[in-house]
């Protein structure tokens, strides 16, 4: 560092040194050149940080003045500088009111998002119910062998089902491939793959050659069950089902199993829902029409049984040791009965307005 100059203490040097400060101060143009400012004018290496240096090289007698003239000029630059710096902070509050103002009233311009699908959803709400109960996910493919779809599942060579007004057929003819028509070769692929005991939940999409219309789809969805074990019973079955439909629609909800005809299954039944309109009050004598179950007091769910030995046994499983039970229920015809959807084609048709609210649930 250079030798103290005692020059720097005289009044005039003292006086120009402040004129300096003020003028470098009043032409600051924002908050930002603040600092160096006050490095420049009252930092270390400034001027009169330089002068007060000198004060040691005077004679005693002149330091008391010198003194005071340093801390006259001092005090000037330092009010100068706070003066300057008080009327930045209140320039730069002043546009930043106006700048970064926010217009309250102004529609956001957010890009929507997006929802997810209700079938989704449900098929992973109800694959949770199954879960929770120690239930594995199960999948298959959706162009599937005629040997899974049908042969494995006890459909005789000659049965309605294989026709084409039922089943879609992947060309060319002769493929043996079919797009699967339940989510039933699941259970086959599942026994066939996996150890005993078997516990799993499958769903699924399905294709059937029906036309589209209110409550028909080419394309629908399906959810399967399978269960395969020492010792299983239809109560088994009853008790999974009557669970499966309290989880779906509430506690207390009434079920009725129906007599019913599954290659795959025996014995079969259809599992039937009490109407959610009238609770089965339009079946009673007097009761008041219902549009919903045609006054029949119960809805058809889906189709239910004990797995047939048969197929069984084309899985290799030995049906002297082990039973099963099977479900397979339609997941479009569930997510109507839950929220009144009276129309299947609402799911397909991609608009927002109707699957949002769905999405919103999730
Ligand atoms: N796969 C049958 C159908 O699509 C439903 C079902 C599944 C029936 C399992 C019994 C057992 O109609």
């Amino acid at each position: 560092m250079s030798a103290p100059d005692p020059s720097l203490l005289d009044p005039s040097a003292l006086e120009a040194a402040r004129d300096e400060a003020l003028a470098a101060f009043a032409a600051l143009p924002s908050l930002d050149e603040l600092p160096a400012a006050r490095t420049a004018h009252l930092g270390d290496r400034s001027p009169i940080a330089l002068a007060r240096r000198a004060l040691g090289t005077l004679p005693t007698a002149d330091r008391a003045d010198a003194g005071k003239r340093v801390n006259v000029v001092l005090q000037a630059v330092q009010a100068a500088f706070d003066a300057r710096r008080v009327e930045l902070e209140a320039d730069r509050d002043a546009r930043v009111l106006v700048e970064e103002a926010v217009d309250v009233t102004v529609l956001p311009g957010r890009l929507p998002v997006g929802a997810r699908h209700p079938l989704t959803t449900l098929q992973e709400r109800i694959a949770d119910v199954f879960v929770a109960m120690g239930w594995e996910v199960a999948e298959g493919p959706e162009v599937e062998h005629e040997w899974f779809n049908f042969d494995a599942l006890n459909f005789g060579g000659d049965h309605p089902a294989r026709e084409m007004q039922d089943t879609l057929f992947v060309a060319p003819e002769g493929s043996g491939l079919v797009l699967r028509t339940h989510t039933s070769p699941v259970q086959v692929r599942s026994m066939l793959t996996r150890e005993l005991p078997i516990y799993v939940v499958c769903p699924g999409r399905t294709f059937r050659a029906d036309a589209l219309d209110a409550t028909h789809s080419p394309v629908f969805s399906q959810v399967e069950g399978l269960c395969v074990a020492e010792g299983i019973t239809m109560a088994h079955l009853r008790g999974t089902l009557d669970h499966f439909a309290a989880a779906m629609f509430g506690e207390g909800m009434r079920t009725r199993l129906r007599p019913s005809y599954f290659p795959f299954t025996e014995p079969s039944a259809e599992l039937d829902l009490q109407c959610f309109e009238c609770r089965g009050v339009s079946a009673e004598p007097g009761g008041e029409p219902c549009r919903v179950c045609s006054s029949e007091g119960w809805i058809e769910w889906g189709g239910c049984g004990m797995v047939n030995p048969a197929v069984l046994r084309a899985c290799g499983v030995d049906p002297e040791r082990y039973s099963g039970f099977a479900f397979g229920m339609g997941i479009e015809r569930t997510l109507m009965f839950r929220h009144g959807v009276t129309d299947i084609r609402d799911f397909y048709e991609g608009d927002q307005r109707f699957t949002l609210p769905f999405g919103m649930e999730a």
